[in-house]
């Protein structure tokens, strides 16, 4: 995954993999050139932006790299150091693996410096200068809703370009933590856990305050089981079984050790749109579909290199949501003025301008989901597994003020009535252990620790006795299976948190999902104002309201954009070999 990024970030705009009317641009082959003396500049595309280096060489060998520009946060300085040690040592990029927890800072940082390097080669990277052609299928967007649809409509014959306006690919896929939300599966069976579609879909029913489209809810929790096996047949690994908030049972799937599933999925995913022989184009950013007679032919398409259209029997919209544009969330929910943001910068959405003009109503876009632990400095998540998992929540005055596995929106607004409206998640060396996402927290510095919990209280400056007690009564509260103040479930209460070292990352309420968008029945179709399908049209994912009404459940997103990226795939694919 790392490495593929690597190669998808560096060659930007170059198809990376040839598709059936296109082939990868002959290149030429940086790694047998030698390097120039001199300073070469290199730009590549990090978490927050582009990164900007200037690498010197000196009688052939790198002899300093130094960030020129970079909107990085500062948790991300110690990665970006690693990676220039490891080049500096190994002399090229090649090999040198991204900094666990820091994985888009570090592919932005490799594919900078190897921008470097190949100048220094006489070596240029051009971005492919397109023009007009056709295809079956565009899929708009390389998330991991956009590379479900492109494989599963590959994998029925369809001859599939899949465009991304980012540099590289995963969308807020790549930053997705807590896993995949299933009942009735495999995996659940092997483990023992009871569940049903039916709890799944009150759940979600419920989570969502009954504002979900039932319909949707239904396909989503009929296919979460069968999408399950179809990632694990794709080579994914969903040993993990987790509970998340608001949901019954144990049903978040994930990688074994608690490890993040978007960076896995993403993985598996590229493996197989690389099997396929599909085409995904970075940096070339849609503008807008074309249409005759109300039917969709196409897009348009915006390159550094100019513009040029695609024409294809179907379009699959799996752009995302607008978690990152701040004043459309602004626009329609005015008191978020002021969040941060847990969204990557490319969830801007830009696709409800282009359904206007087929009279495609937007639902929900006012539903916003605040998700309640965000670190406060860089507005990274931190996974609602962690709670899952065991730890506890308290305020500057050292107090639990709320049942952790409250939902999303009600644990935000207890959070957002503390002093500061912030708090501390705290656990142990148990619930660590639980969850190995949590090493990508501590490889970033945003973990507190102390070897006893009064240590803890003071480096966090809280009141002593207070915390103290706050983790005293807390033990006794799991030992008994009865949480009396906030009635927090005795099976939500898996550790009595009693394992030193122990740990706090400071939080607050983010910017996480926009539960609005393009209305879609259950084939993925796009519906118009009549509540008809628009021909050869389709989305899938955040981009798509309906699924999550008003609030959505931890574990529902990744479900969704695997749900609907399949079916849109199967939906388009079907459309296409039906109207040739
Ligand atoms: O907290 C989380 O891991 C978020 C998961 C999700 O939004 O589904």
């Amino acid at each position: 995954m790392k490495r593929l990024i690597h190669i998808l970030a560096l060659v930007g705009g170059i198809a990376f993999l040839a598709g059936c009317d296109e082939k990868e641009a002959d290149l030429p082959q940086p790694e047998q050139a030698v390097m120039q003396d001199g300073v070469y500049e290199g730009l590549g595309e990090g978490r927050s932006g582009m990164i900007k280096v200037a690498v010197e060489v000196k009688e052939h060998i790198i002899t300093a790299i130094r960030i020129l520009s970079q909107s990085e946060s500062k948790f991300a300085q110690p990665a970006e150091q690693q990676i220039i040690e490891a080049v500096l040592e190994k002399q090229t990029t090649e090999g040198v693996d991204a900094v666990s927890g820091a994985t888009l800072t570090s592919n932005g940082m490799l594919a900078a410096i190897g921008m470097a390097i190949d100048a220094s080669k006489g070596v240029e990277r051009e971005e492919a200068a397109y023009t007009d052609t056709s295809c079956d299928i565009v899929v708009v967007g390389a998330g991991g809703a956009g590379l479900a649809a492109a494989v599963q409509a590959s994998s029925m014959g369809a001859h599939v370009i899949v465009l991304e306006k980012q540099g590289i690919i995963g969308g807020n896929t790549n930053y997705s933590t807590g896993g995949l939300n299933a009942a009735e599966t495999s995996v659940q069976k092997k483990l023992g856990i009871t569940d049903s579609r039916q709890s799944h879909f009150d759940d979600t029913m419920s989570g969502g305050h009954y504002l979900n489209d039932p319909s949707l809810v239904t396909t989503l929790v009929n296919k979460a089981a069968a999408v399950v096996d179809w990632l694990i047949s794709l080579g994914a690994d969903m040993g993990d079984v987790g509970k998340m908030a608001g949901s019954s049972q144990s049903r978040t799937h994930r990688p074994s050790g608690g490890a993040a599933i978007g960076p896995h999925l993403m993985s598996v995913l590229s493996r197989a749109v690389q099997a396929e022989n599909i085409s995904i184009r970075t940096r070339n950013t849609v503008t807008a579909l074309t249409e005759k007679d109300g039917k969709v032919t196409g897009v348009k398409v915006n390159t550094s290199k100019g513009t040029y259209s695609i024409q294809a029997k179907a379009v699959i919209i799996a752009t995302g949501g607008f978690g990152a544009n701040l004043s459309m969330v602004e626009q329609y929910r005015p008191e978020l003025k002021g969040f941060g943001t847990s969204n990557h910068h490319g969830a801007t959405g830009d696709a409800f301008e282009w359904v206007e003009a087929l009279q495609v109503p937007l639902v929900h876009m006012d539903q916003i989901q605040v998700h309640p632990t965000g670190e406060t400095g860089s507005h990274l998540l931190i996974t609602e597994a962690v709670r899952g998992n065991g730890a506890i929540l308290v305020n500057s005055e050292g107090v639990r003020f709320a049942d952790e596995m409250w939902t999303r929106d009600r644990l935000s607004d207890a959070i957002l009535e503390q002093t500061g409206k912030s708090a501390y998640i705290i656990f142990d060396q148990s619930v660590r252990e639980s969850l190995s996402a949590i090493e990508n927290y501590a490889q970033q510095g945003l973990l507190t620790s102390a070897g006893t919990v009064s240590e803890l209280a003071q480096a966090l400056n809280l009141p002593v006795p207070a915390f103290v007690a706050t983790m005293e009564a807390y033990r006794m509260y799991q030992v008994a299976g009865e949480d009396p103040d906030f009635g927090r479930k005795a099976e939500e209460m898996p550790r009595p948190l009693n394992q030193a070292p122990y740990y706090a990352i400071h939080v607050e309420p983010v910017i996480h999902h926009t539960m609005g968008g393009i209305k879609i029945n259950s084939n993925a179709e796009v519906l118009n104002e009549a509540g008809e399908a628009v021909p050869g049209l389709y989305a899938a994912g955040e981009v798509t309201g309906g699924v999550h009404g008003g609030n959505r459940l931890g574990g529902n997103a990744v479900a969704d954009i695997m749900v609907f990226g399949q079916i849109a795939g199967t939906s388009a694919a079907r459309f296409a070999s039906a109207n040739f």
